[in-house]
């Protein structure tokens, strides 16, 4: 067969929600350019879905509540899983494997404790195992650190990666909106998950950071690896103290290469809010936009900027996913497999240097000052500033440390909720984004 009269390609598309109606959308009205870049027609066999009463944007031929036989199906090439939660895609990517399909996922919570177990099938069924969509929506990142960057040493990816607590955060800094309506918003316009616990504790941050650490660092990292911390204890009094510090609070993912004073390499996977200066570039990263900033021995500092969640841009990420695997279905050859030689174990939380931003109500009176600052000073943690707001029984401190180990600001926290003279810790936050 000669490349223009390759056979049709056939894909299964599984789910069509927010983003499974978009990838279907996008494969019938550009099915012309799409079958000139991949060098054969892709042509949908079936698309699954739970509930076949919905009224859906395709034919009704092609749905089915049956995905299990969809996957299994000879004249499908290709899988596209796009139903979210872990049980059932895990079954139903595995089989897919099994039978010689090509998968795209964009399952973050899937991939981040499955991706051993299926890229493994992939590897054996010699196909491939594609996702992009899986972190930050449409910005391609997965490929640069997977392909661009293979020849390089990653020494940190950071940034904002779940669009639904960026949107959130943005929205109670710029407007004083409430974080309930946001999150509600946010669930409307697509972006949040099924259960948007997921992202506002930061599990999905956490699951992602997990896929970016796995690959940066040429290890397994699982979800569990991750500290997580979300951003459900975030008031508009934070947003408030974050500005007059010339800051504004971002749900960040931090995975970082850490080399201790033996030379032993780790690497720290974590996710919290933290304070971030205005002058930082992350800081006018807002509404459900996610940046990625990775740091590599050579190629320097990289920033990757965009749609982080949504229907259309997520699905622009899974049909560049198709389209590879779609022309490695005709042309031979098969993308990148799974690299996890370096092993690096996983530094714990206390043993990373972080700042920290420490407010509390404090008594107004001699000595308060001394007292406090005779805590850090114990535990040797370095104040940066200090400064009091209001008076009396108003009157707060606010503390901005330098870097110390996490083990050491947290235990000075501890400590200072037992002062007589500290009569409330009102908030802790990580500051990142500084030199010092
Ligand atoms: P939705 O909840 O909008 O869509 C899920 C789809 O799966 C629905 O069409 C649903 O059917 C179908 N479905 C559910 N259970 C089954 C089942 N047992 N068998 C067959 N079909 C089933 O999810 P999203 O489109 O928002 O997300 C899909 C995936 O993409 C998730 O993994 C998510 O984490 C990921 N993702 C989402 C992004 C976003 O911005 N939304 C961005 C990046 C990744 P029915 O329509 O009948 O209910
Ligand atoms: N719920 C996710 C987010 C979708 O808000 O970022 C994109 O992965």
């Amino acid at each position: 067969m000669t490349e223009h009269s390759h056979r049709p390609i056939g894909v299964a598309v599984l789910g069509m929600g927010n983003v499974g109606a978009e990838v279907v959308r996008i494969l019938l009205q550009n099915a012309d350019d799409l079958q000139a870049r991949v060098g054969a027609p892709i042509e949908i066999r079936g698309i699954a879905v739970a509930d076949l009463g919905k009224a859906r944007a395709c034919a009704t031929s092609l749905l089915t509540d049956d995905p299990a036989a969809l996957v299994k199906r000879p004249d499908v090439d290709i899988v596209v899983e796009l139903i979210g939660g872990i049980d059932v895609p895990r079954t139903l990517i595995a089989s897919a494997l099994e039978h010689g399909k090509s998968v795209v996922t964009a399952n973050k919570a899937l991939l981040a404790d499955y991706t051993g177990e299926l890229a493994t099938l992939a590897a054996d069924a010699k196909v491939d195992l594609y996702f992009e969509a899986s972190v930050a929506g449409a910005i391609p990142v997965i490929r640069p650190l997977m392909q661009s960057l293979a020849g390089d040493t990653v020494q940190r990816v950071a940034g904002i990666v779940n669009g639904t607590t960026n949107f959130i955060l943005s929205a109670m800094d710029a407007d004083g909106e409430d974080y309930d309506v946001v999150l509600a918003e946010a669930g409307r316009l697509g972006y949040a998950e099924a259960d948007p616990t997921a992202d506002v504790e930061g599990y999905d941050a956490a699951a992602k950071a997990a896929i970016l650490a796995s690959i940066a660092f040429h290890s397994r990292v699982t979800a569990g690896d991750v500290h997580r911390e979300g951003i459900s204890s975030i008031t508009a009094a934070d947003l408030a103290s974050a500005a007059t510090l010339d800051c504004t609070i971002k749900l960040l993912s931090i995975c970082e290469r850490i080399v201790d004073s033996a030379g032993r390499q780790r690497i720290s996977a974590r996710v919290y809010p933290a304070l971030v200066p205005l002058t930082h570039p992350l800081a006018s990263v807002n509404g459900a936009f996610n940046a990625v900033v990775v740091e590599a021995e050579n190629a320097g500092r990289l920033m990757f900027y965009g749609q982080g969640a949504g229907g259309a841009p997520t699905a622009s990420a899974v049909l560049g996913d198709l389209v590879m695997a779609a022309r490695n279905k005709v042309h031979g050859g098969r993308g990148p497999l799974e690299s996890t030689y370096a092993s690096l174990p996983i530094a714990p939380m206390g043993d990373v240097n972080t700042r920290y931003y420490v407010s509390m109500k404090v008594a107004d009176r001699p000595g308060v000052l001394a007292t406090v600052a005779g805590e850090f000073s114990a535990r040797n943690v370095s104040i940066a500033t200090v400064r009091q707001e209001g008076a009396e029984e108003n009157a707060r401190l606010i503390v901005v440390t330098h870097r110390a180990p996490d083990s050491a600001l947290s235990e000075t926290v501890d400590a200072l909720t037992e002062l007589d003279s500290v009569l409330s810790v009102s908030s802790v936050l990580r500051l990142e984004g500084t030199d010092d």
